[in-house]
């Protein structure tokens, strides 16, 4: 697939990187430097370029939405028109000094995007694991015993698109319905977050939801 990544920090650099080793070509693009982009695009060895959000845009199969909350609308602006695009959203409705979500519990960070861009077709993925346990699941990913990533979306095609990338990556897709189920999963990850970076096992940490009985 034709990756686009809006947004090429913790999460989008390493998700964009994953991909690219995983076959995909990925265009990384959005961070305060063109060097950063170029060396991200450099040590994914391979199917991996740097851009603009235009650029990373324009042949997407699936973009990955990866900025912080305040910069969704700049980064929406500079990517042009996504209509009918696949956007997977790791972006969680954070305040200014990442202490609390400012949307919650009547609505979610994934529905406001969908309003902010009706024509396209959100998926929300990938934001309830820290950045630093991604490189250790996709090392893993041969191993019988996958961690858990919950998505959620309104879109059949595009939670598809998804899936294969969540799989990819290394985790195995639980799918938790549509994309209201964000008001749920983006408070999960607080949740996560917290063990990770305040729990005495370190922020290499991922969740695995499993099937118990019979
Ligand atoms: N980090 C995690 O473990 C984690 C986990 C779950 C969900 N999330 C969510 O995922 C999203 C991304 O988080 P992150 O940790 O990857 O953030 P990050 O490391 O700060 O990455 C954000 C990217 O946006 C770029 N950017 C910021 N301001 C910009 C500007 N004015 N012009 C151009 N580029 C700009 C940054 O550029 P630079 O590269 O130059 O800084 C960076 O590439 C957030 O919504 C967060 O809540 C993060």
């Amino acid at each position: 697939m034709h990756i686009g990544v809006l947004g090429s920090g913790l999460m989008g650099g390493k998700l964009g990187t994953i991909l690219a080793r995983a076959g995909h070509d990925v265009v990384f693009s959005y961070a305060r430097s063109e060097q950063k982009l170029k060396k991200l695009a450099r040590e994914a060895q391979r199917n991996a370029r740097a851009g603009t959000p235009g650029e990373a845009a324009r042949d997407a199969d699936a973009l990955l939405l990866a900025v912080h909350w305040s910069r969704v609308d700049d980064v929406l602006k500079q990517a042009g028109d996504v209509s009918g695009k696949v956007i997977v959203s790791c972006s969680l409705p954070m305040n200014a000094d990442d202490t609390g979500l400012v949307i919650a519990h009547t609505s979610s960070g994934a529905e406001q995007l969908a309003k902010r861009v009706p024509q396209a077709r959100i998926v929300s993925a990938f934001n309830t694991v820290p950045s630093e346990v991604l490189f250790g699941v996709f090392e893993a990913r041969r191993k019988a015993r996958r961690p858990s990533l919950v998505y959620c979306g309104d879109d059949a095609g595009s939670k598809k698109i998804a899936a294969q990338l969540i799989r990819d990556v290394g985790f195995e897709p639980v799918d938790a319905g549509p994309l209201r189920i964000a008001r749920y999963t983006e408070p999960f990850a607080l949740l996560v977050a917290q063990l990770a970076y305040e729990g005495d096992r370190g922020p290499e940490l991922a969740y695995r939801f499993e099937p118990f009985g019979k």
